[in-house]
């Protein structure tokens, strides 16, 4: 049960069509809106995290008929495949919704009862130019040399008796909200570019239906037709949160947070979606945040060009949380982002390997052999607050992980992902090692310090220096947690090897984790095996 709304964090991610395999790019939105959940239930929030599959329309009819398959086991099918998929890239989501399911199709069925009876909608004719691709009605302006650009076909020509959503009659009201930011646009770029299309033209009302279209869900009021699939799709985002259709039972999470898609399904998520939760009279969503497309080598991924990079490939070179990683870290979530296999290769070493994997690795070996396998016995008044060794001062490291935790925070805030993660790891917009993170600086300052030297010197300073690097990958397991959970656990588990310890220690809010000297003096620790084996040749 829900404790109230401000204690609420509803995101989504669009739905897949399931009419093909999953690829990178549903990867890509979906470990993003992972991480953010997981952030979010982290500092104490009742998260929901909704994903699925939207499984009708003409492109996936067409699909299954090719594929000799009749629709439903089709989509039975690549739905599993995107279960299986998201269960290996650690995906904690609450609910994953099919838009075949039963439940969905008659809460559908309902909302459209009600527009329809609110005068919303009505019948009429359409005519126009459709993408199928899209499953998009275009105007000539959205083509190029005759073709629609994000798939390279030309539309074909629809006319058809149809039942039309009024689009126009919100059109103010909607660009009001979206001005005062009570339906949030984000990044900024993307507000301006929706501002500008709903200002510079009236609204044409949509067909919402389809006369020769047998795979969708029937109108409740003229069974000849079936829901034009857009509409079927937007609906999930409440009846995945088992909303049946009317518009006076909302789920209590509702609305949501954040909802993560990419900048192609823009234009109708920032149109339709909300006109027809307008005209139901229902809250709209707090944010759509929109993400750009990953680029392989400057190019968008194709077949043809043979640039297409397989998650499942990626899965299996780098290992589940180094993806993560690695997608996340590719560059700024919000822009159209490249990545290719060795360049990912290259930032793997960089950044986990020789980076986190290593430090976690040298600190560890260090502390067991010369503190018997235990966290040292400091005087906690002096620890983290800097040292004088050779005549140099190192480790700042309680300012350092204080103003880490806030810049985290407010990077998360804004959804930005990669800068959030490179404060840990690396730092630059570019996701590029420049050496700044908490990892760069704290293998420097075992660089610098040597306490496998110190300790020939001085015991109790090199306790200091142990106790501040144990203290800091207990930070760092912490901050990547979101990002990436297993690898936090490994971490957990080579600094509180008594399991009761280590669940006392899991069981913190991350404000409580953010104390300084969580770690106590005397706790077993023990080495693991290398985080980050070295990538087969
Ligand atoms: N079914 C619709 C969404 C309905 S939501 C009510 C759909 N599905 S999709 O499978 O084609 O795309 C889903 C998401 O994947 C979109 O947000 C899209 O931007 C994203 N991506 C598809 N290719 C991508 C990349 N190459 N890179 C990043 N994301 C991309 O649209």
């Amino acid at each position: 049960m829900s404790t109230g709304k401000n204690k609420n964090f509803y995101i989504t991610t669009p739905i897949y069509y399931a009419n093909a395999r999953p690829h990178i790019g549903h990867a890509y939105t979906t470990v993003a809106a992972d991480v953010l959940a997981r952030w979010n239930k982290l500092n104490g929030k009742e998260v929901f995290l909704l994903t699925g599959t939207d499984e009708h329309g003409l492109k996936i009819q067409k699909k299954a008929e090719e594929a000799g398959k009749d629709a439903q086991q089709f989509v039975d099918g690549i739905s599993d495949e995107f279960k299986i998929l998201w269960k290996k890239l650690n995906i904690d989501y609450g609910n994953f919704i099919r838009t075949s399911d039963p439940f969905h199709k008659k809460a559908v069925q309902n909302a459209l009862q009600v527009l329809k009876d609110k005068g919303a909608i009505y019948p009429g004719t359409y005519e126009g130019l459709y993408c199928v691709g899209c499953e998009q009605f275009k105007t000539e302006t959205d083509l190029v040399d005759g073709k629609c650009p994000d798939h390279n076909t030309a539309p074909e020509y629809v006319k058809e008796e149809c039942y039309l959503l009024k689009m126009a009659e919100v059109q103010d009201a909607l660009i009001e909200k979206i001005e005062k930011d009570e339906f949030c646009i984000a990044p900024e770029k993307y507000k301006n570019e929706v501002l500008s299309f709903l200002k510079n033209q009236k609204l044409k009302d949509i067909s919402i239906s389809r006369k020769n279209i047998s795979w969708g869900i029937p109108l409740p009021f003229d069974p000849s037709h079936t829901t034009y699939v857009w509409v079927d799709a937007f609906l999930n985002y409440l009846t995945g949160l088992d909303w049946e259709g009317s518009p006076e039972k909302i789920p209590d999470q509702w609305p949501p947070d954040v909802q993560i898609i990419g900048k192609d399904i823009l234009r109708v998520h920032a149109t339709i979606w909300p006109i027809i939760l307008m005209h139901l009279g229902i809250p709209l969503p707090k944010k759509l945040f929109t993400h750009g497309h990953i680029l392989a080598g400057g190019k968008k991924m194709s077949k043809t060009l043979g640039n297409v990079i397989a998650v499942d490939e990626m899965i299996g070179k780098f290992g589940v949380d180094a993806t993560r990683y690695l997608l996340m870290s590719a560059g700024t979530f919000g822009e159209d982002v490249d990545l290719t296999m060795d360049r990912a290769a290259e930032k793997y070493a960089s950044d986990l390997q020789n980076g986190l994997g290593n430090l976690v690795a040298r600190v560890l070996t260090v502390a067991e052999k010369n503190f018997e396998g235990k966290v040292p016995d400091v005087n906690k008044t002096e620890t983290g607050e800097g040292h004088t060794f050779k005549g140099v001062y190192f480790s700042r490291t309680v300012q350092d992980f204080a103003s880490c935790w806030s810049a985290i925070d407010e990077y998360l805030v804004h959804l930005r992902m990669n800068m959030a993660i490179s404060t840990v790891i690396a730092f630059g917009e570019d996701g590029g090692s420049a050496g700044k993170g908490m990892v760069a600086k704290q293998n420097k300052f075992i660089d610098h310090s040597e306490p496998w030297k110190l300790i020939k010197i001085d015991k109790n300073l090199t306790a200091l220096v142990i106790y501040d690097l144990l203290e800091s990958l207990r930070q760092i397991a912490w901050m990547i947690r979101p990002f990436m959970p297993e690898t936090s656990d490994k971490i957990f588990a080579q600094l509180f090897v008594d399991e009761k310890e280590r669940a006392v220690e899991l069981s913190k809010t991350l404000s409580e984790a953010q104390e300084w000297g969580g770690l106590k003096s005397g706790t077993k620790i023990k080495k693991g095996e290398g985080l980050f084996p070295r990538l087969a040749k």
